[in-house]
């Protein structure tokens, strides 16, 4: 089993993968830390709440973290995910799960020292939470077990240049990718692969139970953002490639390469630099995904969403 604490900003995809790790017994959601990411941190951290009550969630302790990025104005992703943040499914208006009374950073920092398993931190909205943790207390850096985390890739879909977790907060990003601890990285180039098209949906509208139902509205929803906005056929589950990786891991493929943040560049702040070729001699610090089985991909999504 792998005890996980999901950083995040649900988000539909980050939705999904809550609900993903949920229903496997390879994972243990230790925590569910929220951040200001695709809204604001009040939104996120509601929509967690929605995500647990829809998943009868009770023990899984939520906190909410950043209101902002470390250095730069927030940006967020209305246009992707509409108002809410989820928006599509009708929620009931007040939440039954509370949030708990303690920053993320804090709990995670918490979590990291003194749980008895060792810990993932699985970050699938910008960066700012698991920065400040480290930042807070370096010494949670040689006990976190691994950083499995969406973000980055060759090319972007905020900038040309940088995808929007790692635009958000580059200077978040910097710190995380700097720690020295194991980073598995899930960037455009693979998510944008495991994209839910109209036979892909369908399929999924064939299971019957109020979860898959939920997933299939959050999916109708997200296609149709990113057929408006970036004319695409469908919707890139992005952050459920993170969770689906922790549970299958022959689902993909990965490079040891090293990759910088870049934070300074007129055109390209907030870019991955990904060493493919390593021409610059520097050590791999990431294991950059870069090849998916998408049967298995969706068969496992499928699975997942039955077993509820
Ligand atoms: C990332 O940005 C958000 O909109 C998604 O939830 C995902 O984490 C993709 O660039
Ligand atoms: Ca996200």
């Amino acid at each position: 089993r792998t005890n996980v604490i999901l950083d995040c900003d649900p988000g539909h995809d980050d939705a999904i993968s809550i609900i993903l790790a949920n229903s496997s017994d390879k994972i243990y959601i230790e925590a569910i830390t929220t951040v200001a990411g695709n809204v604001e941190v009040e939104k996120t951290t509601l929509n967690a709440q929605r995500i647990c009550d829809l998943l009868q969630l009770k023990n899984i302790p939520i906190a909410m973290g950043a209101e902002r990025p470390l250095v730069k104005q927030s940006e967020i992703a209305k246009e992707i995910h509409g108002d809410s943040g989820l928006d599509g499914p009708q929620f009931p208006d007040e939440p039954v799960k509370k949030v708990e009374n303690i920053h993320a950073a804090d709990l995670i920092i918490e979590k990291v020292l003194h749980s008895d398993k060792p810990i993932t931190l699985v970050p699938t909205g910008p960066l700012t939470n698991i920065a400040l943790a480290m930042i807070k207390e370096p010494k949670i850096v040689t006990n976190i077990k691994e950083i499995v985390l969406m973000g980055g890739g060759t090319f972007g879909n905020w900038t040309p240049a940088a995808e929007f977790n790692i635009y958000v907060d580059a200077e978040a990003a910097k710190v995380v990718f700097e720690s020295g601890v194991p980073i598995t990285m899930f960037g455009l180039d693979i998510t944008h692969q495991a994209q839910a098209t109209d036979s892909i949906i369908e399929d999924l509208a064939t299971i019957k139970n109020p979860v898959a139902e939920t997933v299939v509205e959050l999916l109708n929803y997200f296609k149709h953002t990113y057929q408006e906005y970036f004319g695409f056929e469908g919707a890139p589950i992005h952050d459920a490639c993170t969770i689906a990786y922790l549970i299958e891991p022959s689902i993909f493929e990965f490079k040891h390469v090293n990759v910088a943040i870049e934070t300074k560049g007129e055109y390209a702040y907030g870019m991955t630099c990904v060493d493919l070729l390593c021409v610059t001699g520097q050590d791999p610090n990431v294991h950059f995904a870069h090849v998916i089985d998408q049967n298995k991909f969706w068969n496992l999504l499928k699975r997942s969403l039955s077993s509820y």
